[in-house]
């Protein structure tokens, strides 16, 4: 059985069709690489499975049990931790705070909550040491950090909700080469604890360097879910420009079909 399993999950906006009935899923210990065009429909995707966007259609399990994914309260719950590719991170907030959002540590006296600040501190801090992420002090607001050191808090949050799946929408695309390999070594660890990680790239090498499998989206379908060590780059950039496709959707001689039932 699979640990996440999403079937004919579909997603409009408007007019946009953005995802049109995906099936997806992801093993425990797996890198599932997550690849396509701009616009494909990557993001709307892990959206739907991270509880941010609520799907028209389709359904969402893990562990063989359906998902009510209504929040990103409801994914972590369930285990799934999304590092969003705008991050998300609350700038005016401080670092630590960032980590903790919405799942701050209380101690309750006399039936009232109070933060713990101290120990959020010790813990923010022992995360970002983990990842290798320098930042001088985490009671600074986010806002002035570098992206570097951003997508490390991001991923320090996502190490504090303890999740079986990772989600990560192009954690490397701002980072320096030395800051890249954190990341792979993270997505690495995951995968040797035995959690599976969605990894969204444009880079196909990155992809093929970390990933065990990688799924193609192309105009909001599946076009195609390939064992990473027996495909190659060329193929994969065929199935995401569709180059190579008899019936290319997007081929005028197609224009007239009637849309798929
Ligand atoms: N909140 C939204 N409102 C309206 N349209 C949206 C919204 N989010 C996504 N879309 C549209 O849905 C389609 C899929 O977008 P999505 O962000 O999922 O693509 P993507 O594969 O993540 O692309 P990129 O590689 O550029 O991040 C696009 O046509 C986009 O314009
Ligand atoms: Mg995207």
């Amino acid at each position: 059985m699979a640990l996440l399993e999403a079937t004919g999950i579909a997603k409009r906006f408007g007019g946009v069709t953005a995802l049109d009935g995906v099936d997806f899923a992801v093993e425990r210990g797996e890198v599932m690489a997550l690849v396509g065009d701009n616009g494909a429909g990557k993001s709307t995707l892990i959206k739907v499975l991270a509880g941010a966007h609520l799907p028209d259609r389709g359904e969402v399990r893990m562990r063989g049990e359906p998902l009510e994914l209504r929040s990103p309260q409801d994914a972590w719950k369930a285990g799934i931790a999304t590092i969003f590719q705008e991050l998300a991170l609350a700038g005016k907030m401080n670092v630590q705070d960032n980590i903790f959002l919405g799942r701050e540590p209380c101690r309750r006296v006399l039936g009232i909550p109070f933060l713990q600040r101290r120990a959020m501190r010790r813990e923010a801090e022992r995360l970002l040491a983990s990842l290798e992420v320098e930042i001088r002090d985490t009671r600074l607001p986010v806002e002035n950090l570098s992206g570097g050191q951003r997508q490390g808090i991001a991923i320090a949050r996502a190490l504090h909700i303890d999740a079986d799946l990772i989600i990560m929408d192009e954690p490397t695309a701002a980072l320096a080469v030395a800051e890249v390999r954190k990341v792979f070594a993270f997505v690495r660890s995951l995968r040797e604890q035995g959690k599976a990680v969605i990894l969204i790239s444009h880079n196909i090498q990155d992809v093929f360097e970390i990933s065990d499998r990688i799924t193609v989206l192309r105009q909001g379908r599946i076009e195609g879910v390939c064992t990473t060590t027996a495909t190659d780059p060329s193929a994969i950039v065929g199935l995401i420009t569709g180059a190579g496709h008899a019936s290319s959707r997007r081929g005028p001689e197609h224009a007239s079909l009637p849309a798929q039932p």
